[in-house]
C-alpha cells in the first residue's frame, strides 16, 4: 500500500447549492474535480479519524468510479470504517437510516437526483452529518472556502473493491463493509407502517403501479412492496437501476412520469399509481383518474399520520417549505399543532426534527418526510399512503375529495422556465425585488396585496438567518405570487413561479387548476414579466 498525496489546484465552480454539488458528468471527469471536492469535504468536516462513513449512490453513469475513489481517499484520510451498498447503490433516505442506525460521522450521497444521467448528463455528491440530514449552510459554506485554496488532496493506493461481494473487505488498513442496500430501511418501514392491513389490502384484490424509472428505488420497491406485502408480480415497473436511468428524466413529474399519468387516467387504471426519482427521495402519487399535488399530499399524509403505528401518537408539528401550498397549515390548525414555514431545500426541516418540533414536513418539488430520517423519502410517502388506504378503506379520490370538503381546498400551480440566460433571470429577479415595497396595498381587480417581500428565515434552534430565500406577494384572501430561481440547476437558469389561492369547503372545489388560477397567472406576469423579459410564451414544465 503507498499513501499518496497529490498536488492540485482549485477549481473556481465548486459551490454546493441546495442539495450539494451537482455538475455535468463531464465537469466531474475533469482531472482532480472529484477528489478535490471529496478532500474539501474531510478538511471541513472536523475529527474524522477513527470515524464510520457512509457511501452510496443512485447508480448513475460515474457511480462506482467516484465510490471507488472516495473509498480510497477514507482510507488515507483516517476513517477506520465505510459502509456501502452492493454495487455502490443506495438510496438518498437509506444513507439517512444508515448514518443513524450505524452512529456514522456522517456520508457521501452520490447522485443528482432527478436529473437526467448517463454520459451527457449530470453527476453529484452531497455531504450529510451525523443526525442524517444534508450538512448545514455553515459547513457547506467551509467546504466552498476550502475548495478554492486546496492544494492537495491524500488518497491511498489500492485495488478497487469488489462492491458486488457482500461481506467486509479491506482497504490499506480501513474496514469497508459492502451491505445490501434495503435490508435496514426495510425493517424501518415495517416498524413504522401496519404491514399486516397493507397485506390485507392487497388480498383483498387493491392494484398499484410503482414506476421506479430505472433509478435507485426498484430493489427497494419490488422487495417491501412485492416481496413483503404481497402486491401482485409486476406492480413494480422499470425496476433494474440503469447508468441513464434508460435514458430518460428519473423525474417524477407528469412531464417525465407521462406513461404513468396517462395509465392512471385511462380505463385500465389500478387503484394507485406512484413514482419516485432518481435517488429514491421524491414521490408522484396518482389515484385511478385523480392526481394528487405533492403539496395537498402533504396535508392529506399529516392529517391521517396516526393511523399508522409509528405515529399513532399523534403528530408534533408540521414543516412546510416557502412555496409549498398552505394546505398543510390549515391541517395543523385542525390538529391543534404548530406549522413552521422555512426556505427551499430539506436541511432546513433538520433543526425542527432534531428538537423534536415537528413530525412530518414535506416540499411542493414532490418531497414528503418524516422524524425517521433527515431526509425526503418517496417510499415511506408509498407506504404511508397505502397504510392510509387500508385503513380508511377509501379510494384516494375520494380520500381526497373528503379531505377538501372538511378544509377546503389551496389551488397551486408551479410554472417553470428552465435554461434562462443567467443575467436576464438575476436581472429579474432584481427588479421585481426593488419593486416589492411599492407593491402593499396595491389592488389587482378585487385583490388586494396586504404583503410583499422577500422571504427570510431565522432558525427558531440556532438563530442562523437564511436570506433571499424567495420573492412572496400575498393578498388580503391569502392567495400568493412567488417567484425564485432555483438552485440545482446545472445549465443556465431556472426561473420558478408558484400561485395558490384558497377555495373554501362551501366553495368550487372542482375547477381545473390553471383556469382556477387564471387570474393569479396574468397579475404575476404583470408583475414579474417573465414571459416579457424570456420571450418565451409558456413555461417549459407546469406542475
Ligand atoms: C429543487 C426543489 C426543492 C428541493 C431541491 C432538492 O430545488 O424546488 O424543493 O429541495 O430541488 O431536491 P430548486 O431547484 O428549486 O432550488
Ligand atoms: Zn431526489
Amino acid at each position: 500500500m503507498t499513501f499518496k498525496d497529490v498536488e492540485t489546484q482549485p477549481y473556481p465552480d465548486q459551490k454546493p447549492g441546495t442539495s450539494g454539488l451537482r455538475k455535468q458528468v463531464a465537469v466531474f471527469q475533469q482531472l482532480h474535480y472529484l477528489e478535490n471536492f471529496i478532500q474539501s469535504i474531510f478538511d471541513s468536516a472536523g475529527e474524522i479519524s477513527g470515524k464510520t462513513l457512509v457511501m452510496g449512490g443512485d447508480g448513475r453513469y460515474f457511480n462506482e468510479e467516484a465510490i471507488q475513489q472516495a473509498i480510497k481517499m477514507a482510507a488515507a484520510n483516517g476513517f477506520a470504517k465505510v459502509v456501502v451498498g452492493q454495487n455502490g447503490l443506495l438510496s438518498t433516505p437509506a444513507v439517512s437510516q444508515l448514518i443513524r442506525h450505524r452512529g456514522a460521522f456522517g456520508g457521501l450521497i452520490f447522485s443528482a437526483s432527478h436529473n437526467p444521467g448517463g454520459p451527457n448528463g449530470d453527476f453529484g455528491v452531497k455531504y450529510n452529518i451525523g443526525n442524517g440530514g444534508p450538512a448545514p449552510e455553515k459547513i457547506t459554506e467551509r467546504v466552498f472556502a476550502r475548495s478554492q485554496v486546496i492544494e492537495r488532496f491524500q488518497i491511498v493506493q489500492a485495488p478497487d473493491v469488489a462492491l458486488d461481494a457482500l461481506g467486509t473487505h479491506d482497504v490499506a488498513g480501513m474496514v469497508v463493509e459492502v451491505i445490501d442496500p434495503v435490508a435496514d430501511y426495510a425493517d424501518l418501514m415495517e416498524k413504522l407502517f401496519d404491514f399486516e392491513a397493507i397485506r390485507e389490502l392487497f388480498k383483498s384484490g387493491f392494484t398499484m403501479r410503482f414506476d421506479a424509472m430505472h433509478a435507485v428505488n426498484g430493489p427497494y420497491a419490488e422487495k417491501i412492496l412485492e416481496g413483503m406485502l404481497g402486491a401482485p408480480a409486476g406492480s413494480v415497473v422499470n425496476k433494474v437501476p440503469l447508468p441513464d436511468f434508460g435514458g430518460h428524466h428519473p423525474d417524477p413529474n407528469l412531464v417525465h412520469a407521462k406513461a404513468l399519468f396517462e395509465l392512471m387516467m385511462s380505463g385500465d387504471a389500478p387503484d394507485f399509481g406512484v413514482a419516485t426519482d432518481g435517488d429514491g427521495d421524491r414521490n408522484l402519487i396518482i389515484g385511478r383518474g385523480v392526481f394528487v399535488t405533492p403539496s395537498d399530499s402533504l396535508a392529506i399524509l399529516a392529517a391521517n399520520a396516526h393511523l399508522a403505528p409509528g405515529y399513532g401518537q399523534g403528530i408534533a408539528g408540521i414543516a412546510r417549505s416557502m412555496p409549498t401550498s398552505a394546505a398543510a397549515d390549515r391541517v395543523a390548525e385542525g390538529l391543534g399543532v404548530a406549522c413552521y414555514e422555512v426556505p427551499t431545500g430539506w436541511k432546513f426541516f433538520a433543526n425542527l426534527l432534531d428538537a423534536g418540533k415537528i413530525s412530518i414536513c414535506g416540499e411542493e418539488s414532490a418531497g414528503t418526510g418524516s422524524d425517521h430520517v433527515r431526509e425526503k423519502d418517496g417510499l415511506w410517502a408509498v407506504l404511508l399512503w397505502l397504510n392510509i388506504l387500508a385503513k380508511r378503506k377509501q379510494s384516494v379520490a375520494e380520500l381526497v375529495a373528503e379531505h377538501w370538503a372538511t378544509y377546503g381546498r389551496n389551488y397551486y400551480t408551479r410554472h417553470d422556465y428552465e435554461d434562462v440566460e443567467t443575467e436576464v433571470a438575476n436581472r429579474l429577479v432584481e427588479v421585481l425585488r426593488a419593486n416589492l415595497p411599492e407593491l402593499k396595498g396595491q389592488s389587482f381587480g378585487k385583490r388586494r396585496i396586504s404583503q410583499a417581500d422577500d422571504f427570510s428565515y431565522t432558525d427558531p434552534e440556532d438563530g442562523s438567518v437564511a436570506a433571499h430565500q424567495g420573492l412572496r406577494i400575498i393578498f388580503e384572501d391569502c392567495a400568493r405570487i412567488v417567484v425564485r430561481l432555483s438552485g440545482t440547476g446545472t445549465v443556465g437558469a431556472t426561473i420558478r413561479l408558484y400561485v395558490e389561492r384558497y377555495e373554501p369547503p362551501e366553495g368550487n372545489l372542482a375547477m381545473e387548476t390553471q383556469e382556477a388560477l387564471a387570474d393569479l397567472l396574468i397579475i404575476a406576469e404583470e408583475l414579474a414579466g417573465i414571459k416579457a423579459a424570456t420571450g418565451r410564451n409558456a413555461p417549459n414544465v407546469i406542475t
